[in-house]
Order: C-alpha cells, then sequence, then structure tokens
C-alpha cells in the first residue's frame, strides 16, 4: 500500500476520548519518532496513558473524567 499521506486530514475529536484520525497520516510523538497510521481510521491517544502511544487502547475509559 503506498498510499500518500493526506496534506489536510480528517479529524474528529470524541468528547473524553481520543482524536480520530482519517486517512493514512504521519503522528510525531514528543520525542520526534514518527508513527504511520495503517487503518482507514486511527485513533489517536489524548489522555496521555495510552500504552501503545501515540494509539489510542481504551485506557481513557479507566481515567476520571474521561469516557
Ligand atoms: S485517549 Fe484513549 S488511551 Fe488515551
Amino acid at each position: 500500500m503506498s498510499e500518500p499521506a493526506a496534506s489536510r486530514p480528517d479529524i474528529t475529536f470524541c468528547p473524553g476520548g481520543p482524536m480520530l484520525v482519517r486517512g493514512r497520516v504521519v503522528i510525531e510523538d514528543e520525542d520526534g519518532e514518527q508513527h504511520t497510521s495503517t487503518r482507514p481510521v486511527s485513533a489517536v491517544c489524548r489522555c496521555g496513558k495510552s500504552a501503545l502511544a501515540p494509539w489510542c487502547d481504551g485506557t481513557h475509559k479507566l481515567l476520571p473524567g474521561w469516557r
């Protein structure tokens, strides 16, 4: 699969949850490491607690104030 990265990704912020990004994107973490999405829709962690960062692993559902 050699689809080019989207120049303008389609992003949805889930209240109390991750950010959904549609299309092929590259997420750069705080260490400068780049992560390329492999799914049509990727959930990017916003709570900072995912063990699969930068991707959401559902941990936010266990945190107060998140759902
Ligand atoms: S937003 Fe889902 S684990 Fe962080």
